[in-house]
């Protein structure tokens, strides 16, 4: 009987792992993504680089872009603007997990 309650247990750990891990591997997806494709312009904290700012970057702290609607985010992120470089080979889901981080970049 106890043999059992312990076999239940790692079954429902097991279980609770499977669900959970997917939610924070997508936070990690976004900052990790930010990271490599995005702060070589932009910085890691979203105030944007040397280069970054040279090419016109704003800084995502700043109202200015937090007032920007998450369509518009999005839009900039898919199909670029001015220097920025188009992302279309990023999923809906992907371009969703960076604007919710930058949403969190936010003074
Ligand atoms: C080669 C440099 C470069 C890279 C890499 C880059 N961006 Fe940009 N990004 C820019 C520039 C320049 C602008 C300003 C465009 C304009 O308004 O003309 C911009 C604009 C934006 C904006 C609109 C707010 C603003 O600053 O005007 C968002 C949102 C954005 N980028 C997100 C991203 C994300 C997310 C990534 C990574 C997937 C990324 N960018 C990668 C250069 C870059």
């Amino acid at each position: 009987m106890k043999q059992s309650n312990v076999q239940r247990l790692a079954i429902l750990s097991a279980l609770a792992a499977m669900f959970a891990l997917p939610l924070c591997a997508r936070a990690d997806d976004a900052a990790a993504t930010f990271k490599a494709k995005c702060a070589g312009c932009h910085g890691a904290d979203g105030t944007g680089s040397a280069m970054g700012k040279k090419l016109g970057a704003h800084d995502f702290t700043s109202a200015d872009v937090q007032k920007m609607s998450d369509a518009e985010l999005s839009d900039i992120i898919t199909n670029g603007k001015g220097k920025m470089p188009a992302y279309k080979s990023l999923t809906p889901d992907q371009v969703k997990g960076l604007v919710a981080y930058i949403r969190t970049l936010k003074k």
